[in-house]
């Protein structure tokens, strides 16, 4: 069995590993921590509160979900192995995984999309802290691993795919009602079939304060839902503060991206959010993605029209020329 125990470095890829020289030396602040008194909304996926909804997508750009039907030992199950994939060696991960299962260390271009240009060579400034595994959900049904342990983890993302897919729509149903949105299009404004799901192991770095998990974004999605275990490290931007998320067994973080900025005229936002390292525990979080149809074309009032794909190219070309995503500025009405 592989080593299980938190300095287990093997697994780690050789950038993460101490020491950590090729880091700049304290390149951020993180803030004096304050007494929070704020937590994210909370909506009821059984009884969805209307108003409360409605608010939250305002204001916040985020909620939790409770009553999401997920059973809690699929999320377990789910955790447990992708637990032990990253516990791995490196080059293991790397060996093993192909498509629709690939393992990226490091900064992913932060428009999660099928076949994203990962970056594997990333400058040590803006190395996220972080591997993971990105899958294209719609892939797995094709999946055929020799590896027990990923052959079983392809079921679990199979069926966790499927609920997520559930779920999302089921919100972006109560979002476009709210918007008075047409909801024969809804299959188009949201289509499952781009679903994918990215894994991430955050590691432990010996100096929290040198390194983002995950610096300071927002997602390109219609909707994200995370789901992440007990460690914590998840901030959202909220009127200029950030928020942490505590975490909580058993529910669910949604969040709103570019898309649906765009799709709701800006009365919905897209939320900055980033995530903390920690020097002695790693995290795992498993992340949703789901956009468009491909080719549909996106109308408001405040940005020219525009598809996921045009969305898509835009960021890429972006990050290969400005290096980072500029998102939706690129298409606002001037
Ligand atoms: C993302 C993201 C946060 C997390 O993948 O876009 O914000 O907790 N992830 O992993
Ligand atoms: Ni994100």
């Amino acid at each position: 069995m592989e080593n299980m125990s938190e300095s287990n470095f093997e697994s780690y890829p050789p950038f993460f590993r101490p020491p950590i020289a090729s880091l700049e030396e304290g390149f951020f602040d993180l803030e004096k921590p304050t007494k929070q008194t704020l937590d994210l909304p909370v909506i009821d996926l059984e009884c969805i509160d209307h108003d409360r909804l409605s608010e939250a997508c305002k204001d916040w750009g985020v909620f939790r979900l409770v009553n999401h039907g997920i059973p809690v030992t699929l999320l377990n199950q789910l955790h447990d192995h992708a637990k032990k994939l990253f516990f791995l060696s490196f080059e293991s991960k790397q060996a093993l995984f192909t498509n629709p299962i690939a393992y990226f260390w490091g900064t992913p271009a932060l428009t999660p999309s099928g076949g994203v240009a990962l970056q594997k060579g990333p400058q040590p400034q803006h190395v996220n802290w972080m591997e993971g595994f990105n899958v294209l959900l719609r892939e797995l049904s094709h999946l055929q691993y020799d590896d027990p342990l990923l052959d079983s983890f392809g079921l679990l993302l199979e069926e966790y795919g499927r609920h997520q897919s559930r779920v999302a729509t089921r919100i972006f149903e109560a979002m476009a009602e709210n918007l008075n949105m047409c909801l024969k299009q809804s299959g188009s404004y949201l289509s499952p079939a781009t679903g994918l799901a990215r894994v991430y192991r955050y590691p432990c770095c010996p100096e929290p304060n040198r390194a983002w998990g995950m610096d300071t974004h927002t997602d390109s999605s219609v909707i994200s839902i995370l789901n992440q275990d007990k460690v914590g490290g998840l901030q959202f931007l909220k009127d200029d503060k950030w928020i942490d998320v505590q975490p909580i067994p058993n529910t669910l973080v949604i969040n709103l991206g570019d898309i649906m900025q765009a799709m709701s005229d800006d009365k919905y936002k897209s939320v900055k959010h980033r995530v903390k390292v920690n020097k002695h525990e790693a995290r795992i979080s498993i992340g949703y993605f789901v956009f468009p149809a491909e080719d549909f074309v996106i109308r408001s009032s405040k940005y020219k029209p525009f598809t996921n794909a045009d969305f898509r190219a835009q960021t890429q070309q972006d990050l290969r020329t400005v290096g980072f995503k500029v998102g939706l500025d690129r298409f606002k009405l001037t």
